[in-house]
């Protein structure tokens, strides 16, 4: 099984009547994320249910024109930035890490390096960024849904001034590739205007549920990664948790575990992997279940950590602090490749307790060891067992958190696919930058500044 749930350690934390008494909920979010099969009413948020059915209905003559785009992208450049924020980069970023490693870039390779930008507006990161540029062949992927967003749409007019005067006007059509709306916004346009390749986000499908649309596969495929055995991944997973059933769907079980120690004041979830390719996986499921569920004052914070790395930073506190909060820990199986710990006949370090053995049983003995502590001191533990770090488990891992967050956030009565409060920011900082029509609210802020 590509993932399978333990709620072995949650025994002592939750009563299994508590889990028996939020069937209802389950049932009925159920019901809402699938009420068009079911022909019962919809609920909030309903027009961006895309996600559910897209490993089945995805645009296969799209698919292979990523394909084609990312083969043509390797072949000549050195360099792709991926520009775009939240949903519109984190997917791909996970992908490459979990599934390539998290020292892509360095590897040695037939693919570009990939770089990700717009994402903040430091000018060191784009000064630097541009100096990697120097001297090598570079693409551009810019990805926005809106095709509106100010991080973005910064970080694009810099770099395709740089590209310009790298390669000309004419040279940009094939070193921009556009992510965006089939027919709204300014970056669809553009794409058009300019005879840039476009690819689309179906409308139905929100930001941070868009990994498995073009927004993750071109980046994903450039890096070299199978991207059919991760739609595989995504059909076989959707297969699963299809049917209202708590025993045998992992991902509805996982949502009503949550809600249950949700209700048990446990108010933060802390996701933790014993392997640091999953950084940036925790980076996505951090924006997927905090833009999901964290409105109308609810909501579990989403926190991640990886061990044992972080137990020397964080360790602590989750032993010893405030007993808020839950662990979900992520179980790889197997590394992509063991090291086997020889033996030393001087045993200076001590250490030879350790050899004849790989290095990924003691990561596991750690592992082990931590969640005895951890639930011991008060933190309740679920486990997700991964067999690998493959594109397969990647897909299925990412249709898993989706239905799960989407269960988990009709339980609580929340709308999981809209996300209000992003707004406030923009509004304020627009103002403070003088954008034209935010001039009352500019004196307001400026007063208190
Ligand atoms: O989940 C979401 O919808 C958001 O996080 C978006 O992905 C993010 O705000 C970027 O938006 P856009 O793709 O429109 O630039």
């Amino acid at each position: 099984m590509p993932l399978t749930l333990s709620a072995k350690y949650l025994e002592g934390f939750i009563a299994p009547h508590e889990l028996d008494r939020v069937t209802t909920q389950v049932n009925a979010a159920h019901k809402l994320m699938h009420y068009a099969k079911l022909g019962t009413e919809p609920g909030p948020g309903s027009d961006f249910l895309g996600w559910v059915d897209l490993p089945e209905k995805y645009d296969r003559e799209e698919f292979e024109r990523v394909k084609l785009a990312a083969k043509k992208i390797s072949a000549n450049s050195d360099v792709v930035i991926v520009i775009g924020i939240g949903g519109s980069y984190l997917g791909a970023r996970a992908a490459i890490e979990f599934v390539r490693s998290p020292f892509y870039n360095n590897l040695k390779k037939d693919t570009p390096d990939i770089y990700f930008s717009g994402n903040n507006i430091s000018a060191d990161y784009i000064n630097e960024l541009i100096s990697i540029c120097e001297g090598r062949d570079v693409s551009l992927i810019v990805i926005s849904k809106s095709g509106t967003t100010t991080e973005p749409a910064l970080a694009f007019r810099i770099f395709r001034d740089l590209l310009t005067k790298k390669y000309g006007a004419d040279g940009l059509k094939d070193r921009i590739y556009c992510v965006t709306d089939k027919a709204r916004g300014t970056l669809k346009q553009l794409a058009d205007a300019e005879g840039y390749e476009s690819f689309v986000i179906p409308d139905d499908v929100g930001g941070r549920f868009s990994v498995l649309t073009p927004v993750g596969l071109l980046p994903i495929a450039i890096a070299g990664i199978d991207i059919d055995a991760m739609m595989q991944g995504a059909i076989d997973a959707r297969e699963k948790y299809a049917e209202c059933d708590l025993e045998n769907n992992d991902a509805y079980r996982y949502a009503a575990l949550r809600n249950c120690l949700y209700r048990r004041g446990k108010s933060i979830e802390m996701l933790v992997a014993y392997d640091a390719a999953f950084t940036q996986m925790a980076e996505w499921f951090k924006q997927l279940f905090g833009e999901s569920e964290g409105k109308d004052g609810k909501g579990i914070f989403p926190a991640s950590a990886i061990f044992s790395t972080d137990l020397h930073s964080m360790g602590q506190f989750i032993q010893d602090g405030s007993r808020n909060l839950f662990e979900t820990v992520i179980n790889i199986e197997r590394p992509n490749q063991d090291l086997y710990i020889e033996s030393d006949a001087e045993n200076a370090d001590g250490l030879n307790f350790l050899s004849n053995q790989n290095l990924s049983i003691v990561n596991r003995k750690a592992m082990e060891g931590t969640i005895l502590a951890h639930t011991a001191g008060g933190v309740p533990n679920i486990i997700l067992t991964l067999p690998e770090k493959s594109a397969y488990e990647f897909g299925w891992m990412v249709y898993f958190f989706e239905t799960a967050v989407a269960i988990s956030g009709y339980m609580s009565g929340v709308n999981p696919f809209d996300q209000p409060g992003v707004e406030s920011y923009k509004k304020n900082m627009f103002a403070l930058l003088g954008k034209p029509g935010y001039e009352d609210l500019r004196a307001e802020l400026e007063a208190k500044i």
